[in-house]
């Protein structure tokens, strides 16, 4: 009798009964006759203990971390004083090695990877996801896209799933992949926003999970070369109402993963500090932040004081969002800096309806803006960029075909995540991070 198989997660409520596990093992040590082995698999975390003559088998005197085993035995809650995951321990009564992993060697054992050098961690990826660490920021990753599309449902907007081979920019030519299309020049998606336009008047409110790519040659703590891009667009709204949408769906989402009890306590371990945003956020214009660096004296990459119309770079950003220390709506940019289909301010023309959502130790994490909605204005937008405007007829069509106002944004999610488990770089965000000079594992 194998017992009922479960997984580690259903421990708790399978106490006292046969149960058949399967996993990997995640911590090995022996005391006085007795093997403890913490079994992991992906729900949970599991001691088990051969006692016996079951300790001293060759399998058993020769197991080894990350070996896949199968275990049958009860589970019993531990007494006082003693502790493990979930204050339980599984007796053995039978067991087997499923996959008998090297051991010794350091690139095999997660705990050595977690704290080995950076390069040979990136080569490593396939076994450091294997840590408590990296696993826990990966369970956190999908816990908060599970949170963002119920906050989507929640409101009645659709998902969508746009391209990812496209023939037109849209965040401007110098980060462009391209590749040749059966003898065409096409690029991989730098946004799915487009796309997503033109699906209002057929679909309504849409949004998407979808991956961008983005030829970055910075090698900064923020930028990967392909990220996952969460956007939407809404139609028949005013920039009021965007940011007003913006601020349900973080702090909605950050609800929903916060009421989970797994990813809260998740988050409560890698970021102890971590305090929900609380609303209205804060609003910044643009111009008054270009006055606020220079009261703080913060000054540009090349040294100087900011002028209104310049760019405001990352490292300024940065120290400026994590002195404010709380999330911060940044409205109103120059249309110079941003993209050609932003909306102008009306009375205001050099500047743009638009929004960076800014966060503590990340900064932007968020791009959105209002659109333009006339066909001539944004014809006069593609001369100024020097875009081609056939390729985007389909586009242009939108504002002929019925055009509205319409806005959206677009959401970094491993930056989102780089803020809710404080991470250090975006690399830890993603499952298989690509940035310069990295595209392995
Ligand atoms: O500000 P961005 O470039 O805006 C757009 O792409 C708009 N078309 C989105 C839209 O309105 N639908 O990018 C949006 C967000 C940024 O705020 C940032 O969080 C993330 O995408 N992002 C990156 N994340 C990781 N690595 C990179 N190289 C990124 N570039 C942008
Ligand atoms: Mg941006």
């Amino acid at each position: 009798d194998l017992g009922k198989r479960i997984k580690i997660r259903a421990g708790v409520q399978s106490r006292d009964q046969l149960v058949h596990i399967c996993g990997w093992v995640h911590r090995l040590r022996s005391q006085k006759g007795l093997i403890f082995l913490v079994l992991r698999d992906g729900t949970g975390y599991l001691q088990c203990v051969l006692s016996g003559e079951a300790a001293k088998t060759y399998d058993a005197l020769t197991l080894t971390l990350e070996s896949s085993v199968e275990v049958v035995g009860t589970i019993k809650a531990l007494p006082e004083g003693k502790s493990a995951p979930d204050n339980h321990e599984l007796a053995v009564s039978w067991w087997t090695c499923v996959g008998k992993a090297p051991g010794g060697d350091e690139a095999f054992s997660n705990r050595v990877a977690e704290t080995a050098e950076l390069s040979s961690l990136a080569d490593s990826r396939h076994l450091v996801i294997r840590g408590e660490t990296a696993s826990a920021v990966l369970k956190v990753r999908a816990a908060v896209l599970q949170g963002f599309r119920a906050e989507f449902e929640d409101q009645g907007i659709l998902e969508v799933t746009p391209p990812c081979m496209v023939q037109t920019q849209v965040e401007g030519g110098s980060t462009l992949f391209k590749f040749d299309y059966y003898g065409q020049e096409a690029f991989l998606t730098q946004s799915s926003q487009l796309y997503l336009e033109t699906c209002l008047p057929a679909l309504g409110d849409v949004f998407c999970v979808q991956e961008s790519f983005r030829a970055e040659k910075s090698h900064t703590r923020r930028h990967l070369s392909e990220y996952t891009h969460l956007e939407a667009e809404l139609g028949f709204l005013t920039f009021e109402d965007l940011l007003a949408h913006l601020e349900q769906l973080i702090c909605g989402t950050i609800d929903r993963v916060l009421a989970q009890p797994t990813s809260s306590s998740l988050i409560q371990q890698l970021n102890p500090d971590f305090k929900a945003p609380s609303r209205p956020f804060k609003r910044m214009d643009y111009k008054d932040a270009i006055a606020w660096l220079n009261e703080h004296d913060i000054k540009t990459d090349e040294g100087e004081d900011h002028k209104v119309g310049d760019d405001i770079a990352e490292a300024a950003e940065r120290k400026m969002t994590d002195a404010i220390g709380v999330p911060i709506f940044l409205t109103g940019f120059p249309r110079e800096i941003k993209a050609f289909y932003m909306k102008r301010i009306p009375g205001d023309e050099g500047f743009t309806e638009s929004v960076d959502v800014l966060m503590p130790g990340v900064g932007e994490i968020v791009g959105g803006s209002m659109r333009m909605s006339g066909s001539q204005e944004l014809l006069d937008a593609y001369k100024h960029e020097g875009i081609d405007a056939k390729p985007y007829h389909w586009y242009t069509d939108q504002r002929k075909y019925g055009t509205c106002e319409h806005g959206g944004y677009g959401l970094g999610v491993e930056r989102f995540l780089a803020w809710l488990t404080n991470r250090y770089t975006v690399r830890e965000a993603s499952l298989y991070p690509r940035y310069t000079g990295r595209c392995q594992p």
